[in-house]
């Protein structure tokens, strides 16, 4: 027996994850179109986002300084290898490359930004890791076509595709879609551009949309093989493990239920088809999915290479809803579990959970995982000397490490690498936020816009850097 068997993989991909819309900023600079993140309003907890028609004038959108990565990726990357990093997962703003999104020719501006950028990273041996489309697509598609409803979608996407990979197939192996995809069923908006009306039947419209990314990621699998036979095209699903309140059976049934809405997603990237289950919803709740001839083998031919998912919390879920105090999570809410406590904004930590999740995913699919987004929301306070001592940020990743490790060592999941979220402060995607920070490195930069820029190493800066360079023993 390998006396390795209590250790992390020797090629773990140890790394941090961002996305461009919550980062670079310059939100018009070089040729660069309106995307649908640069018409979210910053909020708060109790105040949602705006997603405006358009922009308006006088409001605060904060993806369009962000914390300005567009300038300083050099110096941001630099700190990224001094901790040591294998990866870093970015994503690529679509309308950096096709502006309005329905060109046919891309933006050079746009691709040199990423040649660049790419670059920097392999000058230090860090693997970039994309993400295709991040929450972020061009506002110009939601305008002409009512974005994802519109099946010629698939084309421009896939136009969009065949352009990144031939430019970047020599810099990029890992690949993945479409950001947390399930998301289309809490906020149609966000990561497809929907707008839904009163009068409109909102599943039907989700559920369509959703069918036309599949077969857009699907097609994006088989052109991405065909154009680099090394490159690994991953699905990106937002993982919210559910349990029952209790173990009557029906809360049992209901946290099932609760997740195979999610599963649908991984489900077709990964067995490539529509699980029964999803069939029966659609039938008897008068969804009329359109498949147009040659879909079913174009899900079937362009199943995934890995499964890219996020973690942060877990929910719980009952028969009986009525007068639960519901609390807050990763795009969804769910009933407060007695057992765990929660981030200031409401999430509730939970490190054994993500041992679970990842023995759920790996047992139901057998194709490896990758840990893209994990971490821990929180303000943190800059301390006279400087200092910022973000203990509870490297308590949360310590003990997810921790339960990772034992996925790995003790139950045999097989995973490709984990990647901390917003491993530079940036805006949060729920909130619009800058207060809520997930970073190693600070970023100065304040709710309303103003703020210097600067970056400052956090306590955690040093302590991630010991657990790369331990590989994941020094925690
Ligand atoms: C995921 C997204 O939902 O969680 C990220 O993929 C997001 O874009 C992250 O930023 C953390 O959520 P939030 O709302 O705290 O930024």
């Amino acid at each position: 027996m390998s006396n390795n068997i209590d250790k992390f993989p020797d090629n773990f991909l140890w790394g941090g994850a961002v996305a461009a819309n919550q980062c670079e900023g310059a939100w018009n600079v070089n040729g660069k179109g309106v995307s649908t993140a640069d018409v979210a309003t910053a909020g708060s907890v109790n105040t949602p986002r705006e997603y405006t028609e358009g922009i308006i004038e006088g409001k605060n959108y904060p993806s369009h300084e962000a914390i300005d990565f567009y300038h300083r990726y050099k110096d941001d990357i630099k700190l990224f290898a001094e901790m040591g990093f294998k990866c870093f997962r970015t994503s690529i703003a679509w309308t950096r490359i096709f502006p309005n999104g329905d060109e046919s020719e891309p933006n050079e501006e746009g691709l040199k930004y990423y040649d660049n950028l790419f670059d920097e990273c392999l000058k230090y041996g860090i693997e970039p890791v994309v993400t295709i489309s991040h929450y972020e697509m061009p506002y110009g598609l939601v305008e002409k076509y009512g974005a994802w409803r519109d099946r010629k979608l698939v084309d421009f996407y896939l136009n969009y595709c065949n352009v990144i990979f031939n430019r970047y197939k020599e810099k990029v192996t890992y690949w993945m879609t479409f950001n947390e995809i399930n998301v289309i069923t809490l906020h149609p908006f966000i990561p497809a551009g929907l707008r839904i009306s009163k009068e409109e039947n909102k599943e039907q419209v989700i559920y369509q949309a959703a069918h036309h990314q599949f077969i857009a990621s699907a097609k994006a699998v088989k052109l991405g093989h065909e154009i680099n036979p090394n490159f690994k095209i991953g699905c990106m699903v937002v993982y919210p493990l559910a349990y029952p309140e209790t173990c009557n059976p029906d809360d049992v049934l209901a946290a099932n239920n609760y997740m195979n809405k999610h599963y649908f997603f991984s489900d077709v990237h990964v067995k490539g088809h529509y699980p029964n289950y999803m069939k029966k919803y659609f039938e008897r709740n008068n969804i009329n999915i359109e498949f147009q001839d040659g879909d079913e083998e174009v899900l079937k031919l362009g199943t995934v290479d890995f499964i890219g998912f996020s973690y942060y919390m877990t929910l719980v879920v009952s028969g009986n809803t009525k007068g639960k105090t519901l609390t807050e999570g990763n795009m969804t809410k769910g009933i407060k579990n007695p057992y765990l406590k929660a981030s200031d904004w409401g999430w509730q930590v939970d490190p054994v959970g993500f041992r679970i999740s990842l023995n759920n995913l790996y047992n139901r699919y057998e194709i490896p995982l990758f840990c893209v987004e994990n971490g821990l929301g929180a303000a943190d306070t800059i301390e006279d000397d400087g200092s910022i001592n973000d203990d509870y940020r490297i308590e949360y990743l310590r003990e997810h490490i921790a339960e990772m490790k034992k996925a790995i060592t003790i139950d045999g999941v097989e995973m490709i690498g984990y990647t901390p979220w917003g491993c530079i402060d940036l805006i949060s995607a729920s909130t619009g936020e800058m207060k809520k920070r997930y970073g190693f490195i600070y970023v100065d930069k304040n709710n309303d816009g103003t703020g210097t820029l600067e970056r400052r190493k956090k306590k955690s800066f040093d302590w991630y850097k010991e657990v790369i360079k331990s590989n994941g023993e020094n925690l």
